[in-house]
């Protein structure tokens, strides 16, 4: 990979100005010059019905353009919180647009890595690994370590709203290096 390593980023809450997207951000101003964060957005994806999704009917553009988006990605970055000890509905049903039709499955080979955000002290733990279980059966090629489970992630930010300086910066630069070289050593296909 010569190019700019392109990290697809979905955001798992529907909120405006949320924790995850403030998160995104963050991450996007913290990478390594060789990975460009790019927010694939998924809030707005209709439905997934597999009514809708014949060969025999035109595609619905929004699932297109979403698996498009995933398919030309070098790598995945999911930044989270959880919603009653799992994955939010907006990012499931992302996950179900992008895993069909199964044989080309826009998620498969795919380096990723989860980050699970929470304002409470469990840091999204069962929403990350909900999420890592999907995602081997998709084939998607998972960062084991660091895990990334940030609690009370309301304190990661100072008054201006910026990444404070401190251990949560830390650790998030330093998973970014893991992810780095994780992707380098486990190249989508294509890439
Ligand atoms: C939550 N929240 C939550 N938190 C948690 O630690 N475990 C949980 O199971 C849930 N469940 C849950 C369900 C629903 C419907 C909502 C709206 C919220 C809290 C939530 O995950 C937390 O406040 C996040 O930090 C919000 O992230 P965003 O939306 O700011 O990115």
């Amino acid at each position: 990979m010569t190019q700019a390593i392109k990290v697809a980023v979905l955001i798992g809450s529907p909120r405006q100005g949320s924790l995850s997207e403030r998160l995104a951000a963050a991450l996007a101003a913290l990478a390594p010059p060789e990975l460009e964060l790019r927010v694939v957005p998924i809030k707005d994806l209709p439905l997934f019905n597999p009514d809708l999704d014949r060969k025999d009917l035109p595609p619905v553009p929004a699932w297109k353009e979403f698996r498009d988006s995933v398919r030309s990605s070098d790598a995945l970055l999911f930044i989270t919180p959880e919603y009653n000890r799992s994955v939010p509905a907006i990012l499931k049903n992302a996950l179900e647009v992008g895993s069909r039709p199964y044989t080309r499955q826009a998620f498969s080979g795919k380096p990723a890595a989860i980050v699970t955000q929470s304002t409470g002290m469990l840091g999204g733990f069962g929403a990350n690994h909900h999420l890592r279980q999907i995602l081997v059966f998709l084939n998607a090629h998972v960062l084991a370590q660091p895990e990334i489970y940030l609690s009370q992630a309301d304190k990661l930010f100072d008054a201006e709203g910026a990444l404070a300086e401190g251990p949560g910066k830390e650790l998030l630069t330093a998973f970014l290096a893991q992810f780095h070289a994780f992707i380098l050593r486990h190249p989508a296909p294509g890439a």
